[in-house]
């Protein structure tokens, strides 16, 4: 928080409505658009979009139209509506005072911009936080006919951090009865007031403990976090903290995420904690960690099937790359699907990419899935199955070996990458073999993610991807995460937008995001090996295209 810039000035609430977010992809072959007639009615959004005025704004991941975003709050889904709150600041595209931006989407791939939710006033800006639905009407908010929405978010008061007070950061509550569409902030906040212990005390997490008929919200604060519960979403005891001794406590821990989760093929549910942390991550900057243990009603304790790989220092990590920060779920969602969204950069550069307009991206919404493996309970990530809507133009990929570079030419755009793969391939276990996707330009830029089998990890390579030196960490060294799973068979599944990639390792065990700014477009997407042998099993290829 202290490197970030700190503007007192405050902004009156401010109404925006844009129009539909729609097709923004600039340019389609001819041949595209004829073999997917649905693109046809898709037009690109504005010039402004179109990708020569605004080279790095992606096509099918969520971006305010203007000014800086960073964490995604208030995640929730009602009545056929995924609502997304976000830290938003419209009058610049540098951090500053906090609000919560708004969209909303029926299909978790197209969104439509919202007035501001919330905007600061006396008590501070508005941090992050989270939202649930109060079917019972708990808090008297709303009725047992029109149940209330409520918010929980974190007050952050300048004055008071200005005069070095450690009660800058407490909880508040504000509630809709319009399906989210506006907000009434309750007379009563704060609800959880700072208690006087640590500056930190911020990002509330709501989530319905129905077992003991109680709310129970989960807070990051500092170099730990703290569950509080409540009958009424307005009255809160502290119940317990979590984290001495487990984890990664390199930074300030942030955003946490917390719920109950199905294992994936058994009967039992286990408590999964998500907690963000800046800095700390391997592969430096901000990073999600996250723990799976069991929850009584008062603590979390870790099961034995994880509590192993995550003594003192030691963490997993949700995201191995560097773009995937203060993630959480939606609550509500339906079917029992647990559903993450991040934010798709880091806090080392994050102020200074090279956008104009307009500042970060969300990933793409993740189902997260809850396994036993033998390494023990492990998270595994997919791009929701929504966004196969997307995909126009699929290609297989031939079988056989794989030595150079094989051009994947028809799913290059004359203004950018849009693609999805799907890969299998073997390397010979002591080649210093290295395979993968590369993307790449007439100017000689290049981005690579790919798996190196000597290392036995992947890798993200941005290093020479274009534009890296606005920020010193931004690209000082290649990315990679040691892989986890076990088998000869390399499985890799990449989502590019543009200035993204996406990775999902092995059915996604693994999951790696970076973002890249080339000098001109990445017009090129080809399969790479080197150093030895490499034997592609399957894949197949798609353009991408709203
Ligand atoms: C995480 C974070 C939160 C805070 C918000 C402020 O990125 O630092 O802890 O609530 O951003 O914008």
């Amino acid at each position: 928080m202290h490197s970030r810039q700190h503007n007192r000035a405050t902004n009156p609430p401010m109404s925006i409505r844009t129009p539909k977010i729609v097709a923004a992809l600039a340019v389609l072959t001819l041949q595209l658009a004829c073999a997917n007639p649905a693109n046809d009615a898709k037009q690109p959004q504005s010039a402004a979009a179109s990708g020569t005025s605004e080279p790095y704004r992606p096509r099918f991941h969520f971006t305010p139209d203007s000014g800086w975003m960073n964490d995604p709050n208030g995640l929730v889904y009602y009545v056929g509506t995924w609502h997304l709150f976000y830290q938003y600041y419209p009058d610049s595209t540098v951090w500053g005072p906090m609000h919560w931006g708004h969209a909303t989407s029926t299909d978790l791939v197209h969104w439509d911009h919202q007035p501001i939710a919330l905007a600061p006033d006396s008590l501070g800006y508005i941090f992050s936080g989270s939202a649930v639905v109060d079917t019972a009407n708990t808090s008297g908010l709303g009725s047992a006919a029109n149940p209330p929405l409520v918010a929980m978010f974190t007050y952050h008061d300048m004055a008071a951090e200005k005069a070095g007070s450690r009660r800058v950061e407490s909880q508040a509550i504000a509630s809709s009865l319009d399906s989210g569409r506006t907000w009434q902030k309750y007379a009563g906040n704060p609800v959880i007031p700072n208690p006087g212990e640590q500056k930190d005390f911020r990002d509330p997490k709501l989530v319905r403990d129905d077992a003991r008929n109680q709310w129970v919200v989960a807070l990051a604060v500092g170099d730990h976090a703290e569950f509080w519960g409540s009958r009424d979403l307005r009255s809160w005891k502290r119940l317990s903290t979590f984290g001495a001794g487990y984890g990664s406590h390199a930074g300030v821990w942030e955003c946490p995420d917390f719920r109950p989760m199905r294992v994936q093929g058994s009967g039992d549910t286990k408590w999964v904690l998500i907690q963000n942390i800046n800095p700390g991550h391997p592969n430096g900057g901000s990073g999600a960690q996250y723990f799976v243990g069991d929850f009584d009603g008062t603590t979390f304790t870790l099961d034995t099937r994880f509590a192993a790989d995550v003594g003192d220092g030691k963490a997993i990590w949700l995201d191995e790359g560097r773009d995937d920060y203060a993630g959480v779920t939606w609550s509500n969602a339906p079917d029992g699907r647990v559903v993450f969204l991040g934010w798709m950069s880091n806090w080392s550069y994050a102020q200074q990419v090279p956008t104009t307009r307009w500042r970060s991206a969300t990933t793409v919404p993740r189902e997260l899935t809850l396994r036993l493996t033998p390494r023990g309970y492990r998270l595994v990530t997919r791009p929701v199955r929504e966004l196969e809507v997307l995909r126009s133009g699929e290609a297989p990929i031939a079988e056989g070996a794989l030595a150079g570079t094989r051009e994947l030419d028809a799913h290059s755009t004359p203004d950018a990458v849009t693609m999805e793969l799907e890969l299998a391939f073997v390397v010979s276990r002591d080649a210093a073999s290295r395979a993968g996707l590369e993307l790449s330009n007439p100017k000689g830029e290049r981005f690579r993610v790919g798996y190196d089998a000597a290392a036995k990890a992947y890798f993200s390579d941005r290093t020479a991807a274009g534009k890296i030196d606005f920020s010193p960490d931004f690209a000082p060294r290649v990315s990679t995460a040691a892989r986890q799973a076990a088998g000869d068979t390399v499985r890799m599944h990449v989502l590019v937008d543009v200035a993204s990639m996406e990775l999902f390792a092995d059915d996604g065990l693994q999951t790696m995001t970076e973002i890249f700014f080339p000098s001109s477009p990445f017009d090129h997407a080809a399969l790479f090996s080197e150093g030895g042998d490499v034997k592609l099993v399957g894949g197949k290829v798609w353009m991408l295209a709203r």
